[in-house]
């Protein structure tokens, strides 16, 4: 939707070796990884972000911050003098700590107030996109 709204390019992150479909499997080994502080490898990167100066930044809230793929991905870049946009979305714990850690992850970038979408609230969500791009 936000790729909709502002024409912006699109990058998947995807790590080589995807989290199981299996919800339970899925909680275990994403809560192990954040417990290991690891780094999945990805599958690619842009091969670079020198043209742009506004990242919106998009995961889903794993376990009160970023899913570890997102972690990899930041660390890969320098971020100097880019503005970072976090979105995410959640089952109630909002952005949780994750603008916290890209913070920490991307020291001399600006990082904005995010916005949490309720998972259930996805498909309606087009306003409140809306709202936040514009403020
Ligand atoms: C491994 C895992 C950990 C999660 N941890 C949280 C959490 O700490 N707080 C929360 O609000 N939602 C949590 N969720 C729910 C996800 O944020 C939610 O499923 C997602 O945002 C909705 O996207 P989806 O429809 O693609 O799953 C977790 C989900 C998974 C799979």
């Amino acid at each position: 939707m936000i790729q909709e709204i502002t024409g912006a390019d699109l990058f998947k992150i995807e790590p080589i070796q995807p989290y199981s479909k299996d919800y339970n499997e899925c909680i275990a080994q994403a809560q192990d990884d954040q417990k290991r502080d690891a780094r999945p490898e990805l599958k690619s990167y842009p091969d670079s972000l020198d043209e742009y100066d506004t990242i919106y930044l998009g995961y889903p809230n794993y376990w009160g911050t970023m899913p570890m793929p997102v972690f990899t991905f930041l660390e890969h870049f320098d971020l100097k003098g880019k503005t970072i946009y976090p979105f995410c979305t959640h089952e109630g714990s909002g952005m949780g700590r994750s603008e916290q850690d890209i913070r920490k992850l991307c020291p001399d970038a600006t990082v904005e107030k995010g916005i949490a979408i309720h998972g259930t609230n996805v498909k309606q969500s087009q306003d409140v996109l809306k709202k936040w791009l514009k403020k």
